[in-house]
């Protein structure tokens, strides 16, 4: 891998124009990392120095990197048909890659409505919620319920139902209205160091029937939750808590959408976490390992129900609502391709047939200095150190960077460190993210 392309090596001045999302501006340009090229497991640096990929670039490249399978469908798709409307138009890929969704969706959730991100998902799903309970003739069910911890983007929609402090605070007053929020399921003081599900915490979702009592059922539309939520640092849920949330929600009348941005295609184990957990929401929201990463797409999984009840009454236009690139042909010759990929090499339940050395692997970090939680399910795993006194996120942040200089790339998030490869990892590798890991918070 010596051909690194055009040079990647940019002064102070040409760094300036861009304004990073989710970064640390100042400090990053006095500081940068720029990643050049990309294959399989691995990124290249600007300087040409190899990084494992520990995060599946942020949870999305599922396949592991620029899969030919990939690339070439998107290129000839482009030579093909490069752009086309599907609003009142539309062309046959869309079609197929709606089919191969609900091909490998849970039962029961047979329709799609394509976005281009996972914010754009949660934000349609939320809205179809509102509208579904207008058609059919229960319009006061405009309340949406989220969690603390949570996060579903950065839409308007996303952030009022979503938990993290830093993202609500500036908007505050921008907010919509009419949104409650469950208390978050982490719980470290009985749950830490859980080897797949945590035991405690089920009757959080018992939350849910305050809520209810509160504001009385006809009054509420939908909850959303992550099965397991990635950003706050790997929150995973505890045994028998998102049964109980769907027997609430069914009791009251109350749709039930899973957010798999992150947890979708394999993550889990199973394509779905609503197939590995055992529980059928009326939602799911897509995103991210949808096309392998290559090409932004998102999309919103809902059940039959949902879509008869558009179905109904005058002939016309049922959702006054989509994208100019709902659908875009690059990014459905992507995601057919990912898809196809995905079945071919078994992707879809590898991390179940790896989890248990990623496991082991991951809790040999127990005991090691500032380690207060290993928590892991599938290829998912979080690590929660110790955070150091009035300096909140800085261990993290730490052993972040210096993992980027050893040639592993991790993700931090506070003092949580969160780790979610490509499927396609090898047990090397698996070997090589914890031993860098275990190096680094070893001081060597
Ligand atoms: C659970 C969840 N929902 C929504 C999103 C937002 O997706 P996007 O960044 O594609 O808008 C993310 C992104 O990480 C996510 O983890």
């Amino acid at each position: 891998m010596q051909d690194l392309g055009p040079s990647v090596a940019l002064t102070r001045s040409e760094l300036e124009a861009l304004w990073l999302p989710f970064t640390a501006n100042r400090q990053f340009k006095a500081n940068p990392r720029l990643l050049a090229r990309a294959r399989g497991m691995y990124y290249w640096t600007g300087d040409g120095r190899k990084i494992l990929d520990g995060t599946a670039g942020l949870w999305c490249v599922n396949a592991g990197h620029a899969r030919r399978e990939i690339t070439q469908a998107v290129a000839a798709q482009l030579e093909t048909l490069d752009f086309g409307p599907t609003f009142q138009m539309a062309h046959p890929l869309a079609f197929q890659l709606a089919n191969e969704l609900v091909r490998i969706a849970p039962s029961g959730l047979d329709h799609v409505f394509f976005t281009n991100s996972g914010s754009e998902a949660v934000d349609t799903a939320l809205k179809i919620a509102l509208a579904f309970h207008r058609v059919r003739g229960a319009g006061t069910r405009t309340r949406l319920i989220g969690r603390e911890r949570a996060y579903h983007g950065v839409g308007f929609g996303g952030i009022s139902v979503g938990g993290i402090v830093p993202n609500r605070r500036t908007w505050s007053a921008a907010l919509i209205p009419g949104v409650d929020h469950l208390p978050h399921t982490h719980d470290l003081a009985r749950n830490a160091f859980s080897r797949g599900l945590p035991e405690h915490g089920a009757e959080l979702a018992e939350e849910l029937e305050g809520l209810v009592a509160l504001h009385d059922a006809s009054n509420i539309a939908a909850v959303i939750v992550e099965p397991v939520a990635g950003s706050t640092g790997v929150l995973l849920p505890p045994r028998g808590y998102l049964q109980r949330l769907r027997e609430i929600c069914d009791r009251h009348g109350i749709l039930l959408i899973f957010d798999e941005v992150i947890t979708g295609f394999g993550r889990t184990g199973s394509a779905f976490a609503a197939q590995e957990f055992g529980v059928r929401p009326d939602m799911i929201t897509l995103a991210k390992g949808l096309t392998n990463g290559c090409i932004p797409m998102g999309g919103v999984l809902l059940s039959k129900a949902i879509y008869e009840a558009f179905m109904q009454g005058p002939d016309g236009i049922e959702l006054f609502h989509g994208y100019t690139y709902s659908a875009h042909p690059a990014a459905c010759a992507a995601g057919l391709a990912t898809l196809g990929l995905y079945e071919r090499e078994g992707l879809l339940t590898r991390a179940a047939s790896l989890g248990k050395y990623w496991e082991d692997a991951a809790h040999a970090l127990r005991g090691l200095p500032h380690v207060i939680d290993v928590r892991n399910y599938g290829l998912i795993l979080g690590l929660e150190l110790e955070p150091i006194p009035g300096k909140v996120g800085t261990r993290g942040y730490e052993v972040f960077t210096r993992c980027f200089e050893r040639g592993v790339l991790v993700r931090q998030t506070g003092d949580v460190i969160a780790l979610s490869p490509p499927l396609i990892v090898e047990k090397a590798q698996i070997d090589q993210i914890f031993g860098t890991l275990s190096e680094v918070l070893r001081g060597k």
